[in-house]
């Protein structure tokens, strides 16, 4: 199929698009650069032999993103991961989160229709889902209640979409929520580069083992978990990329509207995380264990059983292997 993959120069996206191509389908990618960098192309190219489309354009700019649609024609799905994703950031900025993050959905979503384009796949994020009041979470789970804008976000733009269809039922929409993506591609090439101090634990963990970093802080060690330590469903992003091609798969039988969990179902531990980074590359990962982080849950999960039913896909990679790439990407590809 060809697929407008909006994003496709960041973390997931660009993962995405070698899984795309590795499945035969030919991937067209837009982005506006705003949090990646024009040399993931070379590194697509590097690692597929081949270089597909890129358009760089915002999706918040009709003309210019028309202009996408026009010239490349018979898009057959769109994969939306275009988006600002930093939680703490968008308790500081939630204008931009609102603007960017809703309208590149509502530009998209007019552009779609207006060049006959069925099919979307959205990023969505296990943060619909607010404060677990079980785990692990299922899909029915009551959605809302995000804790930040950038949550709000993704909440809203499932209801966009979901309004969107019962409008026009011809328009398949399958919402992606994946839990905490983490590794890099085995390349070493590409992987996450965040600007700045990580907020997420795997890149700080690689941080620090690299010597860019000096000590690990683990956000508490008294959550009514085993070891103490929060408890998260991390999963490898080249099982997520691989998601997505399920998800195309999936929407050509016009599912309507669709939601899955892409997580691993297994929950670790902070502890557990460190403990297996340091199995899987040998380096030691010094820590001091500082309070709670405010907003934190104890622990947050997925059960991937829909995924594994109906889109045939679960996740095959563990946590060590994901340790060991992300490791491999910051001795390697990531910025010194
Ligand atoms: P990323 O920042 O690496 O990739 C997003 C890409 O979108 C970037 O290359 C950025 O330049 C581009 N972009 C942003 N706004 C744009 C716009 N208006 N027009 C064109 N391009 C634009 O992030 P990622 O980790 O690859 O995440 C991809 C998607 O998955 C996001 O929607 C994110 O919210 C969602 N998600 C990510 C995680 C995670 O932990 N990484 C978890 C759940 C959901
Ligand atoms: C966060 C976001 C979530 C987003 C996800 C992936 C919040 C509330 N949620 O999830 O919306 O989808 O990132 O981008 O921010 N930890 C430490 N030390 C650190 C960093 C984290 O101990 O330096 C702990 C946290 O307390 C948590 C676990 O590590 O228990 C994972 O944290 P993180 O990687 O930030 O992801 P989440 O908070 O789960």
């Amino acid at each position: 199929m060809r697929v407008l993959v909006t994003g496709g120069m960041g973390f997931i996206g660009s993962e995405t698009v070698l899984a795309l191509m590795e499945n035969g389908h030919e991937p067209i990618l837009v982005d506006n650069l705003s949090n990646s960098k024009e040399d993931v192309l070379d590194k697509i190219e590097k690692i597929s032999g081949k270089r597909p489309h890129f358009h760089k354009v915002d999706c918040c700019d009709y003309e210019g993103f028309r202009k996408v649609f026009e010239e490349e024609k018979n898009i057959e799905a769109v994969i939306h991961f275009a988006g600002l994703k930093a939680v703490g950031e968008s308790t500081r900025k939630p204008i931009e989160y609102y603007t960017n993050n809703l309208l590149s959905t509502l530009v998209l979503l007019r552009l779609m229709k207006e060049y006959g384009v069925h099919n979307i796949i959205f990023s969505s994020s296990a943060t619909v889902y607010g404060v677990p009041k079980r785990v692990p979470l299922v899909e029915s789970d009551p959605v809302g209640g995000a804790t930040n804008p950038y949550g709000e976000t993704k909440v809203m733009i499932e209801r966009i979409l979901e309004d969107a269809n019962k409008a026009d039922p011809s328009l398949n929409v399958i919402l992606l929520r994946y839990f905490n993506p983490i590794g890099a591609h085995p390349s070493g090439l590409l992987g996450e580069d965040p600007n700045g101090i990580p907020n997420n634990i795997m890149p700080y963990i690689s941080q620090v083992a690299s010597g860019k970093l000096k000590t690990l802080h683990v956000f508490g060690d008294d959550y009514p978990t085993p070891d103490g330590t929060g408890i998260r469903d991390y999963i490898h992003v080249l099982d997520l990329a691989e998601g997505h091609v399920a998800a195309l798969n999936k929407i050509v039988e016009n599912p309507g509207v669709v939601a899955y969990n892409l997580g691993t179902g297994k929950g670790t531990s902070v502890f557990e995380l460190i403990n297996a980074f340091e199995k899987a590359t040998g380096v030691k990962v010094p820590f001091v264990v500082d309070p709670r982080r405010p907003g934190d849950v104890a622990a947050n999960f997925a059960n991937c059983d829909k995924a594994f039913h109906e889109l045939h896909w679960k996740a095959k990679r563990n946590v060590e292997d994901a340790c060991r790439d992300a490791y491999r990407f910051q001795t390697t590809g990531a910025s010194k």
